[in-house]
């Protein structure tokens, strides 16, 4: 059972006009970009019609050719994994990821995870908010066998890609020993990606030439995970692996919306991250998302008070303001799910990912006074997983931080995001705040599927249908084209 003071809330009274205010021109700013109490109130049993739509859809198996594509598969995967992984234990899909993540761990000491998109954006958010942030340059024994993880196939990056291949070379040079040995996690659903197959087509000559043409020792050592069928999945049985050794991501969920299959649960599992918590975190949300009341629901509120402020108060520009470095890529990962989903028939949100403080140093000026097109939900982390640092006594007070000397950096933050969003209350810019416990899986698996179920629900609202992403194919045709030479 989940504790009060474990849940995600989302507090939107930054962005509600007051009942009642004097005249000045601060107020009649907010009447023109705040929103009435009265229009959620009106949208609430909208919403709720629309929250019965999309719990009826996610469970149509041959959904009507109007209602394609429809990957909501996201829903109830996550307590759908726990269930048959508490019932069959090794046996269950759960159970393979984490043998095969095992398998990784027992290897090799360095993992490259090659995808794109949705392929890619999730593991990312993981690795990023829940791994030591240097985790890489820790030495092997403060990893506890967690092999150094790094990202690539999601670009078509020359130099990037050879300066990965040249760490691996400097750094690699004994195949027998595991801290030498290297291994490879390739992502794609299509099995078609361009990025992602010419960076494993290119990885594969390099394991080649470190290991030898030893295909069993290579298998040992590559984890693919794609759809049902695709050139990936033929590659695979090309190269002999065995179809348990190769992980599916299912035909109904997206994309972006697959951090719960293999694509994001076997990066977790190599990393060492608690898969079962990110699970029930995420099977926790659905469950709110499917019973709760307007008032208690993250997910409903979130999607009716950010399609209000965006279509009724004209706000373009959604900003997600994390309040942590370590949630940047997180943030990434949410630009890519709102353009790709709602960015449809010249509709949707223009994502902006900030980091607070460090971009209020760039892009602050602009929010506090710049055009008046934005929405800021604050992402905030209220307890740090680390012991704070405090700013205490010094001799030399020049920096005038001695009064300040009882205060520790989660203070610093505390007041950072106070008096910004006050600063922005004076100068009548919504904000909302996104409330989570602390950087954890549980936390973390509750706001990933948060997001991702208040984005159906948002296009659902504006009529849009949130699955699908036509718009990218335009680059795709025209690039493969230009390399045909037609
Ligand atoms: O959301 C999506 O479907 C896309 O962003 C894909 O994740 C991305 O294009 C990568 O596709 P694939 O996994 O097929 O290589």
């Amino acid at each position: 059972m989940q504790l009060p003071d474990e849940a995600i809330t989302y507090q939107y009274q930054g962005l509600l006009l007051p009942t009642v205010e004097p005249w000045t021109v601060t107020a009649e700013l907010r009447q023109q970009h705040f929103l009435a109490a009265s229009k959620v109130k009106e949208i609430a049993a909208r919403i709720m019609a629309v929250r019965s739509q999309v719990a009826t859809e996610r469970s149509l198996r041959d959904p009507p050719p109007e209602m394609q594509p429809l990957d909501a598969g996201f829903f109830d995967l996550p307590p759908q994994l726990l269930d048959q992984h508490r019932k069959a234990g090794e046996a269950s899909e759960l159970g393979n990821i984490i043998r095969l993540a095992q398998q990784l761990r027992d290897q090799t000491d360095r993992v490259v995870i090659l995808g794109i998109g949705g392929s890619y954006l999730g593991a990312r958010a993981l690795f990023d908010s829940l791994k030591h942030s240097y985790h890489n340059e820790l030495a092997a024994k403060d990893r506890a066998g967690v092999p150094r993880i790094y990202f690539e196939g999601n670009n078509v990056d020359n130099d990037a890609l050879q300066d990965l291949f040249e760490l691996l070379q400097l750094t690699c040079v004994e195949p027998e020993s595991r801290e030498e040995r290297w291994g490879v996690i390739v992502i794609s659903k299509s099995g078609g990606t361009l990025e992602t197959a010419a960076a494993y087509r290119a990885i594969r000559r390099e394991l080649a030439e470190y290991y030898g043409s030893n295909p069993d020792q290579v298998r040992q050592l590559v984890v693919p995970i794609t759809g049902k069928e695709g050139k990936l999945r033929d590659l695979a049985h090309a190269d002999g692996f065995d179809d348990h050794d190769v992980l599916t991501i299912p035909n109904e969920v997206g994309g972006r919306f697959s951090v719960f299959t293999a694509a994001g649960l076997l990066p977790a599992a190599v990393m060492g991250l608690d898969v079962r918590a990110l699970l029930l975190g995420a099977a926790t949300m659905t469950r709110r998302f499917l019973e709760d009341p307007f008032e208690r629901n993250p997910v409903l509120q979130y999607a009716a008070v950010n399609h209000l402020i965006t279509t009724e108060c004209r706000k373009p520009i959604r900003v997600l303001s994390v309040w942590s470095k370590k949630l940047e890529a997180l943030g990434w990962w949410y630009d890519q799910l709102l353009a790709e989903s709602l960015g449809k028939n010249g509709q949707g949100a223009t994502p902006i990912t900030l980091v607070g403080t460090r971009d209020l140093h760039s892009r602050g000026q602009q929010h506090q006074d710049g055009g008046r097109d934005k929405v800021i939900n604050n992402l905030i982390v209220k307890s740090p997983r680390q012991a704070p640092i405090m700013l205490g006594m010094a001799d030399k007070n020049q920096d005038e931080l001695n009064q300040f000397n009882r205060k520790g950096l989660p203070d610093l933050m505390g007041a950072a995001v106070k008096g910004t969003n006050q600063a922005y209350w004076d100068a009548a810019r919504p904000t909302a705040d996104l409330v989570m416990p602390a950087l954890s899986e549980h936390a973390i698996g509750q706001l990933m599927q948060m997001l991702m179920l208040a984005t159906v629900v948002e296009g659902r609202l504006m009529g849009v249908n949130p699955y699908g992403q036509p718009g990218v194919e335009a680059y795709k045709k025209n690039m493969l084209a230009l390399l045909k030479g037609q």
